[in-house]
């Protein structure tokens, strides 16, 4: 038998354990004479059982897993056509750091980083380099990794030390850049936000920054709220800066979100390589790039802004093969369907589909705007993704956490949560307007929330606050 706190030890979520026991067992509609109908969960079962078997087993048990439809939580793109279907059974064999025997792959993957370059503004997308990667954190990391290998070289070149480099973010960055920071040995030197700056605006940078800073990073889409950072303005510090002290501080921008939205939905906003400080740019394909979880994308301005030390020549699959990646084998099929999509939407579907979303988030911020219950923190028009808080002084009978339950309650996740320093006592609550999320189930959300307002509102007592789950991973 398995208790509660035992599947939580062995870090199963809190729903794998209402079966109580360490078995998985097959609904005997299911079972054949002759064949085992429990598997052990933690151990290799010791003999073989059908296909069909096996299948119906993992099919039932991803049931459990929520409807990806109504997660208002995630970035992460859970739809696409039957045509992307088809392409990824085709391809799902394919390994992306074979490019000897995937060269259509890989040739097609330079494409896709070229067609980004350009996305970006890249002077000469020629000139420019990229690759494909597992997802943001992966492309965050080597845009990191080339900051401070440059800095390095710098430093090295000119005698100085290279003990102590550290890099200048706002206090909301993801959790990719403070694993960042940790797995290699770079002092992160956090910008605080506060009520006057919600995000890192370039105030105060020069308090921040010195001869061992190797780059600041510009976030197009905080992941807390939704909002960009004002890339030209921080670079305008940095100038500032540059004048003042002469150094040099390259930017790389995590586009995570906003990397594909701006291009279409914001083409105007000056935020990436026109901004002659941004070195890099990374995006997650599968955020608004639309494609299935497993890819993202990371572009330097020009190949000298990435130090040729970092990329390997590797032989032993045939030929030479450039590689700049955290791992080594990873899926190529991704790669393949986000070309696929680039063929398939253009620049106008791009913008169709980035602008349905758009629409969606400032109808839902503007309803969610109308309840007195709540402040928006912003109003969806950055990337569709939106935050707010509850009004001060409404009520103290319920808050963020009891509203998020409550929605839970009709399939709708829509995580509370507090912000980081300065501002960890204000907690928000957000949506993320992800393709597919329609006007129509929009506006029947907007009924579930007025709904369990109105519910909270009428207790007479408050609502109990002991096990409310108060935290959510970004
Ligand atoms: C701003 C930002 N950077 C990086 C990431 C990490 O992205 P991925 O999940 O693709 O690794 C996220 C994910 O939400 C994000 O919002």
């Amino acid at each position: 038998m398995t208790t509660a706190s035992e599947s939580s030890r062995r870090g199963e979520p809190s729903h794998a354990f209402t079966g109580i026991s360490d078995q998985n067992q097959l609904n005997p509609l299911f079972a054949r004479a002759g064949e085992a109908t429990d598997f052990p969960l933690n151990m290799l079962p010791p003999g073989e059982s059908l296909p069909e078997t096996a299948y119906q087993v993992v099919h039932d048990e991803a049931m459990l897993d929520g409807n990806s439809r109504l997660n208002l939580a995630t970035f992460v793109g859970t739809w696409m056509d039957p045509h992307a279907d088809r392409l990824y059974s085709e391809t799902a064999d394919k390994n992306m750091v074979d490019k000897d025997e995937y060269p259509q792959t890989a040739a097609i993957e330079t494409r896709c980083w070229k067609m980004i370059a350009t996305l970006w503004n890249a002077p000469d997308a020629e000139n420019a380099i990229g690759t494909s990667t597992i997802g943001s954190s992966e492309a965050c990391m080597l845009g990191g990794l080339a900051l401070k290998r440059r800095w390095q070289l710098a430093r090295r070149a000119a005698g100085r030390s290279t003990d102590k480099p550290n890099l200048i973010l706002s206090s909301a960055v993801q959790v990719c850049w403070e694993k960042f920071c940790n797995y290699w040995d770079v002092e992160p030197r956090y910008v605080p936000i506060s009520a006057e700056h919600q995000c890192l605006d370039g105030h105060d940078l020069e308090k921040y920054v010195d001869e061992n800073t190797i780059g600041v990073v510009a976030i197009m889409g905080v992941t807390y709220t939704g909002v960009y950072e004002p890339v030209a303005k921080i670079a305008e510090a940095l100038d500032r800066i540059q004048a003042d002290t002469g150094l040099d501080i390259p930017i790389h921008v995590d586009g995570a979100s906003g990397g594909m939205i701006a291009p279409f939905l914001q083409p105007d906003l000056a935020w990436d390589f026109r901004v002659e400080r941004v070195a890099s740019i990374s995006t997650s394909a599968h955020k608004y790039g639309l494609v299935y979880p497993g890819l993202g994308w990371v572009v330097w301005r020009t190949v000298e802004d990435l130090p040729k030390e970092l990329v390997f020549d590797v032989t032993y699959l045939g030929g030479h093969m450039p590689s700049f990646a955290l791992n080594f084998s990873r899926p190529g099929a991704q790669v393949l369907l986000q070309y696929y999509l680039f063929l398939r939407l253009g620049w106008d579907g791009y913008y169709k589909v980035q602008k349905a979303s758009q629409d969606v988030a400032v109808y839902l911020a503007g309803e969610i705007a109308k309840m007195p219950a709540f402040d928006l923190w912003n109003d969806g028009t950055d990337i569709p993704v939106f935050a707010w808080q509850l009004t001060k002084g409404y009520t103290d009978k319920w808050n963020l956490y009891h509203l998020s339950e409550r929605l839970r309650l009709k399939g709708w996740l829509i995580p509370a949560y507090p912000m980081p320093d300065d501002l960890a006592d204000v907690v928000v609550q957000r949506i993320v307007v992800r393709n597919g999320l329609s006007r129509n189930l929009a506006e029947s959300l907007v009924v579930d929330i007025q709904e369990a307002v109105a519910y909270l509102d009428a207790l007479e007592t408050p609502m109990p606050t002991e096990g409310l789950v108060t935290t959510f991973t970004h």
